[in-house]
């Protein structure tokens, strides 16, 4: 297994460390792999003077997976936008074509607490958000800011074609079939032409598949039930812009954006495998991020670039026992659990493994 690791800024370096430690074992175990370290985001602008340069280009075309910390800072705000470290994010997915972006919302049982909703809401919950990662106004053309009537406008174009659509229904419609037959897509055809198209086309491929049961919701109504009732959803599918909004709301139905991976995918299985989670600069340097969702992203990447569910759901294990023993990091901690760092939670996770 090529495995290219983007640590990148903040919190990245530090829970990476421990995602490196957990591929450690599974070498013992006799895996194989070779680790190959780039710079990408606000890392690579110092380095380099681009977020997303020529050399971590390279090495992530040739990288089967590619494993990332996370990106960004406040000492980045000042820069252009096409200088950010946002814009490296963007670049990846978009080098690579991760368009099908996965992003499960479980609930850990032991952190039943943690939630600011009440127990009865979430327990059991399980949910799969499929986001369409390459287009949608994030990359639409036109955009810009410009001078018109003596005054400044911002604008951005909303844009999906019948293909981007379609490819990303199918990856839906299939993951569904894995999992309850369910698939809500959210939109909001009552007002965008952009998401009417997009409800036509999942009608469409529908008919492919009879098993699976498929509904439609508004955005807005959609943010409103995954508070009310997180429960209804299965599978969700939807585009970019709307995809990023939902899927930090339903992180929080877990108790913390800290437990969550996520796995960008593209139409060979490819992927990057990153936390949901941002790269929290405020406590980057203290030994206090959890590194859960950075894990846990080493599982995704196990099962869907290389198709070790084995090994993928042994770090689940893993980690669901060192939460059960009352290990805690600060994002989810409880009076009378066992409070540790990020490295005490990396060691407690290796006993487990
Ligand atoms: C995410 C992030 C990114 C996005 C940012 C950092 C560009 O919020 O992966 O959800 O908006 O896609
Ligand atoms: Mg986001």
């Amino acid at each position: 297994m090529k495995i290219a690791i983007f640590p990148g800024d903040g919190i990245g370096p530090e829970i990476i460390i421990q995602a490196i430690r957990v591929l450690e074992v599974l070498r013992s175990d006799g895996l194989k792999f070779e680790l190959e370290m780039g710079l990408l985001g606000g890392c690579a602008v110092d380095a380099t003077g681009e977020p997303f340069p020529e050399g971590t280009r390279k090495l992530a075309i040739d990288a089967e997976a590619v494993l990332l910390g996370a990106v960004g800072g406040p000492q980045y705000d000042m820069l252009l936008r096409e200088k950010r470290p946002e814009r490296g994010l963007l670049d990846i997915r978009k080098a690579l074509n991760l368009f099908a972006n996965l992003r499960p919302i479980t609930l850990h049982r032991d952190l039943i607490n943690a939630s600011t909703l009440k127990p009865e809401i979430i327990l059991g919950l399980n949910i799969l958000i499929v986001r369409e990662l390459t287009g949608d106004i994030y990359f639409g053309e036109p955009r810009g800011i410009e001078w018109r009537n003596n005054q400044r406008v911002g604008f951005n174009t909303m844009i999906y074609s019948e293909t981007e659509i379609s490819r990303i229904a199918h990856v839906a419609f299939q993951a569904a079939r894995k999992r309850n037959h369910r698939l809500c897509s959210i939109d909001k055809m009552n007002v965008l032409e952009c998401t009417q198209l997009w409800r036509d086309v999942l009608n469409q491929i529908a008919k492919e598949y009879p098993d699976v049961e498929l509904s439609h919701m508004l955005v807005d109504n959609a943010a409103m039930q995954l508070v009310r009732e997180p429960k209804q959803f299965d599978v969700i599918v939807t585009g970019n812009l709307f995809g990023d909004i939902l899927s930090d709301e339903a992180s929080m139905l877990t108790g913390s954006i800290g437990m969550l991976p996520s796995a960008s995918l593209d139409n060979q299985n490819k992927g990057l495998y990153e936390p949901i989670h941002g790269s929290a600069p405020d406590i980057a340097g203290k030994d206090m991020a959890n590194p859960l969702a950075m894990i846990l992203s080493v599982a995704m990447m196990l099962r869907y670039t290389f198709n070790l569910e084995s090994s993928a759901t042994r770090i689940e294990h893993a980690v669901k026992e060192t939460l059960a023993q009352g290990y805690r990091t600060n994002d989810i901690f409880e009076p009378g659990m066992k409070k540790v760092g990020t490295a005490g939670m990396g060691d407690a996770v290796l006993v487990n493994l």
